[in-house]
């Protein structure tokens, strides 16, 4: 851990989506590397939850969209960053059925917006684009998708996030490349789980408002597996291909998966059995048939992150649940959220030692 935590000390770190599920525990472990962190994210519920999540008064916490080129832009040049994540999305599937408009505008303009302004960034040494495993053309194929299969995307939120690594693509190859010193990625990682996720239409977080409001959980696609990480695999894996590309830019730019263990899959239905075994919770769940079309198998292939990134998976998906569950137990019973989650940000940084 000795090598992230020399390389962050210090560092200007600039996080859009800093707000968000990802974004929070990203800022909250690079809080704890000694970096200092501007966060830039619109006004949305994620801001209270994030303020609950994360020690914010240690970031410079910016709010605004995305896609307010001036603000996003003028933000950047003030806080000139060495580095900069882009996690700020319209990150749900579900609400891209309701509004495609919305979705497709912040996660390609957003990107967009964020390629143009990075170019002439004199102090940045590299960009990491966060899109998403659902970027593949998915034909459910057991083998898992490697970096170069062909993009796709058959609902608006899956395109978007396609679209995103095409722009990302002709900037590298049109503008990027001229600027030797500069590394830009995009990563792919899986669903994530883990503490402080309150979006609509994901499993864990139905799971939690199922018990706070005493209600039956609604499951859509009990059968369907899904590439489930806890938050902190994927969130060390961009650190590490940060740090990667900021020393040797060329030979780190491109694509970079960051799914879960190859042979590992579970269902929903497992992950929910599962989560309330954890939990010490009896459930009560109706099934549902789903309302918008998903895929039944995802699953990713990330041997290129493991070989050249040396970026491991630790915490496998039984223990990914079990983490997930202690921060939600902390959670309904009033604990200081903020101490669950560095206390588990410790243990993860303490497997990299
Ligand atoms: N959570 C997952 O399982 C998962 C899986 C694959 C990829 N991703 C990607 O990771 C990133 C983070 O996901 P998350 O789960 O933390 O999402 P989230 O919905 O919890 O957070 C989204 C963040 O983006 C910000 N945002 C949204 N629209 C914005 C706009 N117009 N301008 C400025 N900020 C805006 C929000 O305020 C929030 O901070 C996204 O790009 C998402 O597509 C997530």
């Amino acid at each position: 851990m000795d090598n992230l935590n020399k390389f962050f000390r210090g560092k200007k770190v600039f996080i859009t989506g800093h707000t968000g599920f990802k974004g929070s525990w990203l800022t909250s472990v690079l809080i704890k590397l000694g970096a200092k962190v501007c966060g830039y994210s619109k006004i949305d519920e994620k801001k209270d939850q994030y303020i609950k999540l994360c020690y914010s008064q240690k970031a410079k916490n910016i709010y605004g969209d995305i896609l307010n080129y001036k603000k996003l832009e003028n933000s950047l040049k003030k806080f000139k960053p060495d580095i900069i994540f882009h996690l700020a999305a319209q990150a749900l599937v579900s609400k891209s059925y309701s509004d495609p408009y919305n979705t497709f505008q912040t996660n390609t303009v957003g990107t967009l917006n964020i390629l143009n302004i990075s170019r002439n960034l004199k102090n940045l040494k590299c960009l990491v684009i966060i899109t998403s495993d659902k970027c593949y053309r998915n034909i459910e194929i057991k083998r898992g998708y490697k970096e170069n299969d062909i993009l796709g995307g058959d609902d608006p939120y899956s395109a978007s996030k396609a679209a995103a690594e095409i722009i990302f693509n002709a900037y590298n190859k049109s503008f990027y490349n001229q600027r030797k010193k500069l590394g830009i990625a995009t990563t792919r990682a899986g669903n994530v789980i883990g503490g402080g996720d309150w979006s609509k239409d994901r499993i864990i977080p139905d799971c939690i408002k199922s018990i706070n409001k005493k209600k039956k959980l609604t499951i859509r696609n009990p059968n369907s597996t899904r590439p489930w990480q806890h938050v902190l695999e994927p969130v060390f894996g961009y650190l590490i291909l940060a740090m990667k590309l900021y020393k040797k830019p060329e030979k780190f730019t491109g694509s970079w998966n960051f799914g879960p263990l190859s042979n590992e899959t579970m269902s929903v239905k497992n992950v929910v059995d599962l989560l309330f075994i954890n939990l010490s919770l009896e459930k009560k769940i109706l099934i549902k048939k789903g309302v918008f079309k998903e895929a039944n198998l995802l699953k990713l292939n990330s041997k290129k992150s493991l070989k050249k990134l040396k970026w491991k998976n630790f915490w496998n998906m039984r223990k990914s649940i079990q983490e997930t569950a202690k921060w939600y137990k902390g959670y309904l019973v009033k604990s200081d959220i903020k101490k669950i989650t560095n206390y588990q940000i410790d243990e993860y940084l303490k497997l990299y030692d």
